[in-house]
């Protein structure tokens, strides 16, 4: 690290890569194809791309001009600009919803990883008896917690930025094949029309509420994350269009994605709405009957493991930037502190999976532990986190500031400007906040 002691990007590719990597993860591959299922399919797909455009691409330019303008963690860069405030909080909630997510999406990482050697070892676990075994569970949660400090640990540059590089061309082309193959299977046909053709009298607020909160999900925004990796963008590089790749590559991969599993699943006789399990029982069962099919599973598995760990090295860059630019933390003592908060806090998560029975009953709903955190933390705090940054940018910091700051290494933004800044003091907070108050219903 060359500039200064917080470390910046070697170059524009190197935030694209790294935001990237960090909307590109498990949410795209394991989180979206099962609430698509559990939402009855292409109408949610329809809502879902409808959040990306028009909340949640706007809404990350928010975070990203803020990012870059006062290059601080989100608690950092709103104490900058209204110090002493209560806008603070919205900062806090941030990053307390980041050591919250990180806890049970490592967890899920874990047995992703695990599933790399499951593919090699003939009729071993079932699902259900795989994540039920709470000494393997807990031992591959801390592995992945360990390889997640590891990287971290490295700082900006050697770190994050190396590990993306590489996989995503490979993963889209792995994809790709996936795509054609399970596409030929008999049966395949009904999955895509679940998947494509939409039944618009499906739309409920909940499924709405749903495809916000994976739409901010997916990504990485709502947290503060692209708050703190645009901090570490330098000012000749492009915003706006940097952060409009990262949305496309993350949409697309997701798109493709339910291209493999509903197929699949329909050719299997399976059903769509199985929830959090859908993905790891659906695709191991196409690896088992297709020709080549323990090689190709293998290469998967590692290669959704890297997606999830530069998800989680991201999850884990929040509060550790936090802690170094706030309370003065050295570098590699904040990771460990991190890392060791947030590993006690997955533990239950990790058991909720049928190790331990009353971790594992339903708890509000029909969620249980593991899927409660992920509803709270993975969706409504994304969303009121979304509701007040959106605010806080467009009205406190003002629309017309951060229009400057997207402009800067993008004159050609001047010309968006009356519209994103109509998006981002209007449409987004008033839509959030509507299709919030559908909460109350829940309840
Ligand atoms: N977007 C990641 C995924 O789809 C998860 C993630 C990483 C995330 N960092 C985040 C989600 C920050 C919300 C906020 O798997």
């Amino acid at each position: 690290m060359s500039t200064g002691v917080r470390g910046q990007w070697s170059s524009k590719l190197g935030f694209i890569l790294a935001a990237a990597g960090s909307a590109i993860g498990l949410g795209n591959i394991w989180r979206f194809p099962y609430v698509t299922g559990e939402n009855g399919g292409a109408a949610f797909v329809f809502v879902y791309l409808a959040c990306v455009l028009v909340i949640g691409v706007p809404y990350m330019y928010a975070e990203l001009a803020l990012g870059r303008a006062v290059q601080k963690n989100p608690v950092g860069a709103i104490d900058r600009l209204r110090p002493n405030s209560s806008w603070i909080l919205v900062g806090v909630l941030g990053v307390v919803t980041g050591l919250f997510i990180l806890s049970y999406y490592a967890v899920i990482a874990g047995w992703t990883f695990g599933y790399i050697f499951k593919m090699v070892i003939p009729n071993w676990l079932t699902f259900g008896e795989f994540v039920s075994r709470p000494v393997l569970v807990i031992f591959l949660y801390t592995v992945f917690m360990l390889l997640t400090i590891f990287v971290v640990h490295g700082g900006i540059r050697g770190g994050i930025e190396r590990w993306t590089t590489i996989l995503m061309p490979v993963m889209f082309f792995l994809l790709l094949g996936l795509i054609v193959y399970v596409n030929f299977l008999p049966g395949s046909g009904k999955g895509l029309a679940f998947y494509l053709a939409p039944d618009f009298s499906k739309i409920t607020g909940k499924v709405i509420l749903s495809a916000l909160g994976q739409a901010f999900f997916s990504l990485s925004l709502g947290m503060g994350l692209m708050v703190t990796y645009a901090s570490y963008i330098s000012k000749e590089d492009n915003l706006v269009s940097s952060g409009l790749f990262v949305a496309l590559a993350d949409t697309a991969i997701a798109i493709m994605a339910g291209l493999i599993i509903f197929p699949a699943l329909f050719a299997m006789g399976q059903d769509p709405a199985a929830g959090p399990g859908l993905v790891f029982n659906v695709l191991p069962a196409v690896f088992e009957h297709m020709p080549g099919g323990t090689v190709v599973g293998v290469v998967f598995f590692v290669l959704l493991s890297i997606a999830a760990l530069t998800s989680t090295i991201s999850l884990l860059e929040v509060p550790t930037a936090y802690l170094v630019d706030n309370r003065g933390t050295a570098r590699k003592v904040a990771v460990w502190i991190v890392g060791i908060l947030v590993f006690l806090l997955g533990l239950p998560s990790a058991l909720s999976q049928g190790a331990v029975s009353w971790l594992s009953q339903p708890i509000v709903g029909d969620m249980e532990f593991l899927s409660l955190m992920d509803f709270l933390f993975g969706n409504i705090s994304l969303a009121v986190g979304a509701l007040f940054l959106s605010i806080f940018v467009g009205w406190v910091w003002g629309a017309t500031n951060a229009s400057e700051e997207l402009a800067t290494g993008n004159p050609k933004f001047k010309k968006w400007a009356p519209l994103w800044s109509f998006l981002i003091r209007f449409i987004c907070p008033a839509s959030i906040f509507i299709i919030l108050l559908n909460l109350f219903k829940f309840f």
